[in-house]
């Protein structure tokens, strides 16, 4: 073999060993570079006669030529090697389950919020809401609370300072919704509005603020037997049991008339209360038909619509369904309670997913 092909089959074979685009790059330099054997051998070129010249002249360039064409198909087989491997390592199976979250947890209080309009909006409602800060015509007035009324003392309410004219304060109950809904729409209404609300009121069973959700619907020819169907249906639903007693009590609303409030059956024992069975009874939520003065305060006639209205605590439904035993500690911001009591994120309540 003479040295012109000697150094031509060197030159390919050390190509062809290269297992990395990088040992490649070095390998091109080592032939090809300025100081590269190719062009080296090229540069002797000049000190030989003018015969030889041409003949290894000729030679060299054709080695050069094999080298480039070498060159260039190791680096794409290389390449695509290369691409494959990364990509083989960097591979996620996305039908995996997810990872299993260690920390953070929904609030009981935001999870039946989340129940509680699950349900609601099987049933057509949609969700409003309104301020914490309220003035005293939504909370009050409007809802025919005029300002002498005995009810205004049973709230318990917190003024804020405003502008100083006292009728700025933090909202009693959510019914106020009521009122923004009606005047900012046309019925019919189907709503459902949760929320934060605050009376000035501390024990065992009562912290100054808590949440509750309003429902109501507007529409013609609604009367007492819709609004019994949709509360059973719901308690059904949330507590899940085909068959819970229910129990429909006059009371007193100003803005519903009549009114009611709901009990569901129970049995109290020592230190275990069950929902759905037994002889007792625990009062659940406030409701009633809306009381035609509160459909003229919001510009609607009420020879035409109807309604009923109620309203539920959050945190009371909360601690029957999940066996919460102190009111209080919803609001200790404790970590150990919320890993407790608290849900998985992941889990997001719903009809056919699960409540
Ligand atoms: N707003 C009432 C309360 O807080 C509950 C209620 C709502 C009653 C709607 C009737 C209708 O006690």
């Amino acid at each position: 073999m003479t040295d012109v092909d000697l150094l031509r089959q060197e030159s390919l074979n050390a190509i062809a060993a290269c297992i990395s685009s990088a040992a490649l790059e070095e390998q091109r330099v080592a032939l090809l570079g300025k100081k590269g054997k190719i062009t080296e051998a090229l540069k002797t070129l000049g000190g030989v006669d003018a015969k030889t010249r041409k003949t290894l002249g000729a030679a060299l360039n054709e080695i050069k030529n094999d080298i480039t064409i070498a060159i260039e198909a190791k680096k794409a087989a290389l390449f695509s090697q290369e691409l494959n491997a990364r990509l083989a390592s960097e591979k996620i199976d996305v039908t995996l389950p997810a990872q299993p979250i260690q920390q953070g947890r929904i609030h009981p209080v935001s999870q039946v919020i989340e129940e509680i309009t699950a349900i609601f909006a099987e049933l057509g409602f949609s969700v409003a809401d309104g301020p914490d800060i309220e003035d005293d015509d939504h909370n009050f007035t409007a809802l025919n609370i005029p300002e002498s009324h005995p009810a205004r003392q049973m709230h318990d309410t917190f003024y804020l300072q405003g502008n100083g004219d006292g009728k700025t304060l933090l909202r009693t109950h959510t019914s106020p919704v009521q009122i923004r809904t009606m005047r900012a729409g046309k019925p019919p209404f189907r709503i459902l509005a949760p929320g934060a609300t605050y009376r000035c009121d501390s024990d065992i069973t009562h912290t100054p603020m808590f949440h509750q959700v309003e429902g109501f619907v507007i529409d013609k020819n609604i009367h007492m037997g819709h609004l019994k169907g949709c509360i059973v249906e719901f308690l059904k639903t949330f507590f899940e049991l085909d068959n819970v007693p229910v129990r429909f009590r006059p009371s007193f609303f100003p803005f519903t008339e009549p009114s009611a409030e709901v009990d569901i059956g129970c049995k109290r024992s020592r230190d275990e209360l069950k929902i759905g069975e037994g002889s007792d009874w625990l009062e659940i939520m406030g409701c009633g038909m809306v009381h035609p003065s509160v459909l003229k305060n919001c510009g609607i006639d009420p020879n035409e619509w109807q309604g009923f209205a109620f309203g539920m605590g959050v945190e009371r439904l909360a601690m029957l369904k999940y066996g919460i035993p102190d009111l209080r500690t919803f609001f200790e911001s404790d970590a150990r309670w919320l890993k407790h009591y608290g849900f998985d994120p992941l889990h997001i309540p719903s009809l056919v997913g699960g409540l």
